[in-house]
């Protein structure tokens, strides 16, 4: 094993391992395993002398991309499979076409290899694809969507390209997956497995951060085993001397004169190139909402309450991920049209938003406008049943909520949207990115490095302004 790792479990030579059996799986399947590959099969494949089965039930897996994870764990499973009859093996991939695509291939193999003899046909059905095994054992690729909502229980499962994954719902497949893998094990005498395999992700892959990150910070099960490739924090992506050095399949699946074909595909995309090859994860705001000069060049002064005058406002409030906090801005429809946007206030929680709500738009006769939907849902509700005093809404529709940043920004750049200074705003312009939903986005919550309320309760206010309830007449700002 001659590739330097960033860390990973070693392998425990005092047990027994199944990994030279996964080793000649691979080999029918002609695809010998690599040093590495070897590394991972061993470890993983290493038997609890106390009960002649696996002793790993969990094996965290996270290498650059075209390493052979993919190819590994078909080998594994495949080995799997024949552990004894009727053995359930899932595949999960981002989505059913992922998995399948790779699951066709994958049939393609055993069907052409000396191991076709203990298949049985495969299943080549829209949206039930498998290879039934002579013994009774299934592999089936599946989508993550689906399994989600139903649940597996199964022998071994593993959620392959896991950075795709939300934490909510990785962790909705795996809290459904362990609780039956008790009665599994009871029942068939083998540890059932867990694989989460992956190239590092964005700060938006809330599954697999996490678990990589207690990793290495060693808060591990004894049970889980993990192995982490790619370049060191302080190595240069560029230099593929590097990638070459820390790539566990390099010269092995490509060589160097390939590695600079694959460089040139990712032309002006250096943070997804230093992800693809050096695994390292993307933790840049990569699509800022609002860019910096743009940012800067809509700044205006704040309106202290004695300035305002006739001038109508409306307040925008916004809730952050996990309803940690609540931010409430006003926007103020200016003399001349514009709109000026102001932060007021965040605050811890949910709790005391209510009544600040109610005081704010009591004294100033405004109404509000909140999304009824996402992490403000609550909030929301507690709003629309409150009786003294009753709030004035903004009628806000799910449709009208992904118009909200677009009709921001674009007031920005008209200058038609003003934004006060300061300085938890900035920081939340800078922090955020958008998820887009077709062509249309908005304002990227989970996995943001810092608050997204502020600037999403100044959207808020600002669509409110150019939406006022019927009794304050329709402006016409944009
Ligand atoms: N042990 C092996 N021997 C020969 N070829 C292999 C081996 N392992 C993988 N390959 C080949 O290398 C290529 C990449 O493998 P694979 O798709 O498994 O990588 P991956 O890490 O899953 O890549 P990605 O991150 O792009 O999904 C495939 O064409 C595969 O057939
Ligand atoms: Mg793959």
């Amino acid at each position: 094993m001659t590739v330097p790792t960033r860390g990973g479990t070693p392998r425990n030579p005092e047990r027994k391992t199944d990994g030279p059996i996964v080793a000649r799986f691979a080999q029918l399947l002609g695809t010998p395993l690599l040093p590495w590959q070897q590394l991972v099969a061993d470890v993983a494949g290493e038997i609890d002398p106390d009960t002649g089965t696996y002793f790993y039930d969990t094996v965290i897996l996270s290498t650059p991309r075209q390493c052979g994870k993919s190819t590994l764990v078909d080998a594994v499973d495949t080995r799997n499979s024949q552990w004894g009859p009727d053995r359930y093996i899932y595949y999960l991939a981002q989505t059913g076409k992922d998995a399948g695509d790779h699951f066709k291939k994958y049939l393609k193999v055993v069907q052409a290899s000396p191991l076709a003899a203990i298949t049985r046909r495969p299943y080549l059905g829209a949206g039930d694809l498998r290879q039934p095994f002579a013994n009774g054992s299934v592999i089936m690729p599946k989508s993550v969507t689906k399994v989600a909502g139903h649940g597996v229980q199964g022998d071994k499962i593993t959620l392959d390209e896991a950075f795709s994954l939300s934490e909510e719902t990785g962790n909705t497949i795996v809290d459904g997956f362990l609780p039956t893998t008790a009665t599994r094990l009871r029942a068939t005498g083998v540890q059932p497995q867990l694989w989460i395999t992956s190239t590092e992700g964005t700060a938006e892959s809330t599954f697999f951060n996490k678990r990589l990150d207690a990793c290495r910070e060693g808060d591990v099960s004894r049970r889980t085993c993990w192995f982490d490739f790619g370049i060191p924090a302080d190595a240069d992506p560029e230099n593929l001397d590097v990638i070459m050095r820390y790539h566990p399949a390099a010269g092995l699946l490509w060589d160097k004169r390939q590695l600079r074909d694959f460089r040139d595909q990712f032309k002006g995309n250096p943070a997804g190139w230093a992800r693809a090859f050096g695994n390292r994860r993307d933790e840049g705001v990569t699509d800022r909402v609002i860019d910096e000069a743009l940012w800067a060049d809509t700044l205006t002064a704040p309106v202290a309450p004695s300035e305002l005058g006739a001038r109508p406002v409306v307040f925008g409030v916004a809730v952050d991920v996990d309803a940690t906090y609540t931010s409430i801005s006003a926007a103020i429809v200016n003399n001349d049209g514009t709109i000026s946007t102001q932060l007021l206030k965040i605050l811890d929680g949910t709790g005391h938003a209510p009544a600040e709500i109610a005081r704010l738009c009591d004294t100033y006769d405004a109404p509000v406008v909140i999304d009824t939907r996402g992490t403000s849902a609550d909030l929301a509700d507690r709003l629309t049943h409150m009786t003294t005093p009753e709030l004035r809404f903004c009628e806000l529709s799910a449709a009208d909520y992904l118009t909200v940043g677009q009709a921001y920004v674009s007031g920005l750049s008209n200058r038609a949207v003003l934004h006060a200074a300061d300085p938890d705003l900035d920081a939340s312009a800078a922090n955020s990115a958008r998820t887009w939903a077709g062509d249309a986005w908005r304002v990227t919550r989970r996995g943001s490095t810092g608050l997204t309320s502020p600037l999403e309760s100044c959207m808020l206010a600002a669509w409110g302004a150019a939406h006022m309830p019927e009794e304050d007449g329709p402006l016409q700002i944009y």
